[in-house]
């Protein structure tokens, strides 16, 4: 049997100067000194803040995000960043086709899949947001729609250096949880739908101190994708320290 580690990754998007990133890491990093050492704690920070961040963490358990990747390593690509700047500050990883860039910004699933491919052949691990719309759901599409999103946003992907984030929009930043069982069937769906048992897959959709406990005891819930509740040191911990049942 495979092992899937926890991913727990905080995405601070548009939130966090250099100064309070590094203010942030000060009153965060005592309070992860006992994190099991199974656990990646991931942070994806503006990229602003990513150069500042990847000092604060030398040395630590902390590993880096970016919040988006471009397909090309250089370019005329106003506002883009490509994965071998990102390599050159240490980031392990990159979020792609997050629900914020394909609703304000109309990513398609071809283009998530470019950044997807792009940031996998470079050696950084894709983080690929899948979600379905409250509309979608109330009209049965629900599965419909993640099940494209996956097959399109992953094609010609390797599902063992990877990892898909399952956040129904509805969920995003609403105080709406998704309910557990029912992420986690979604969860194991994409799991079959991709066919392979290594894969790992996050929930995000506030996710908070009162409900990671719970998530974290499902079967196909390996990690969490946590927005809000990420820009708090404390309670960020408390998420990372999640308590096994
Ligand atoms: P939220 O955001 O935790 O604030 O709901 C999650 C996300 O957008 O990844």
């Amino acid at each position: 049997m495979s092992v899937r580690n926890p991913v727990i990754a905080g995405n601070w998007k548009m939130h966090m100067t250099c100064s309070e990133a590094k203010a942030y890491m000060s009153s965060f990093l005592p309070l992860i000194a006992n994190t099991p050492s199974d656990r990646h704690i991931v942070i994806a920070p503006p990229f602003t803040a990513i150069s500042t961040l990847a000092q604060s963490i030398e040395g630590t358990e902390v590993e880096l995000s970016s919040q988006n990747v471009h397909w090309e390593d250089q370019g005329a690509f106003t506002a883009e960043t490509s994965p071998k700047m990102l390599l050159e500050h240490s980031v392990k990883y990159a979020i792609v086709g997050h629900s914020e860039p394909r609703k304000y910004f109309s990513e398609s699933d071809e283009q998530i899949n470019r950044r997807a491919r792009s940031a996998q052949s470079n050696g950084l691990i894709p983080i690929v947001c899948v979600g379905e719309t409250n509309e979608q759901r109330e009209r049965g599409e629900a599965e419909r729609v993640i099940r494209r999103q996956v097959e399109q946003g992953l094609e010609g992907l390797d599902p063992d250096k990877i990892i898909v984030a399952y956040e129904p929009i509805w969920a995003i930043g609403t105080g709406k949880t998704c309910e557990s069982a029912e992420a986690n069937r979604i969860c194991a769906l994409i799991r079959n739908w991709v066919g392979s048992e290594n894969l790992i897959i996050q929930y995000g959709g506030s996710v908070k101190a009162q409900n990671i406990d719970e998530l974290m005891s499902m079967s196909d819930i390996d990690g969490v994708l946590v927005g809000g509740a990420s820009l708090e040191a404390n309670s960020f911990a408390r998420i990372v320290n999640f308590e096994k049942s």
